[in-house]
């Protein structure tokens, strides 16, 4: 496999965990009596919003997909749907946000609001990185050139993000963090009190 095809792939697998995760803590927060856990939910969503949203998706625009559509004009429609979809992503990433601001100040209300919020972004992305896989994988790797596969792995491989000025290892300790605070059975920490 493609270096950069491993690590689109494995960066997947963290986001699709977080929002495993985020979904069960949101679903929590909907049904517990005890206050849900906010510094977790908040982690959640800052790594969902650094990572994915400012990350890896600039990285699939400016390398993967944009010779993609030189090499495969067959492609630019889907191109151009993924890219449609980085743009709705980031709106609803803003909506998340706000949600999880409202639910903090007046929880218990607002913690539909943000089962709703999590759900919907939760199923958009899965459905985003799905039809990233299973569609344009295979139409990059019929179609892309050696020296745009060498372009491509440098891109994936160095993973700095100019925006957020953020590296690799910041998002692991992220990611560390979220599981040793979140409570059962999503992370290692203590059993939420209620459940
Ligand atoms: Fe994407
Ligand atoms: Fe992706």
């Amino acid at each position: 496999m493609k270096e950069s095809i491993a690590v689109l792939k494995s960066e997947h697998r963290s986001i699709s965990a977080v929002l495993h995760a985020l979904k069960e803590l949101a679903r929590m927060a909907h049904d517990a009596t005890a206050r849900p856990p906010f510094q977790v939910l908040r982690s959640m969503v800052r790594y969902i919003d650094e990572y994915p949203e400012r990350l890896h998706h600039p990285k699939e625009d400016e390398h993967l997909f944009a010779r993609l559509k030189v090499r495969a004009p067959e492609a630019r429609l889907l191109v151009e749907e993924l890219q449609a979809e980085h743009q709705e992503g980031a709106r609803l990433i803003r909506e998340l946000e706000r949600a999880l601001l409202f639910m903090e100040e007046g929880w218990p209300v607002g913690a539909r609001e943000l089962r709703k919020a999590v759900d919907a972004y939760a199923e958009f992305h899965w459905k985003h990185m799905r039809k990233e896989e299973q569609q344009l994988l295979p139409l990059a790797e019929r179609h892309l050139l050696p020296e745009d596969w060498k372009a491509i792995d440098a891109a994936f491989a160095a993973n700095t993000d100019p925006i957020a000025g953020m590296e690799e290892r910041d998002f692991d300790k992220l990611f560390s963090r979220i599981v040793s605070l979140a409570p059962q059975p999503v992370g290692l920490g203590d059993r939420w009190p209620g459940t």
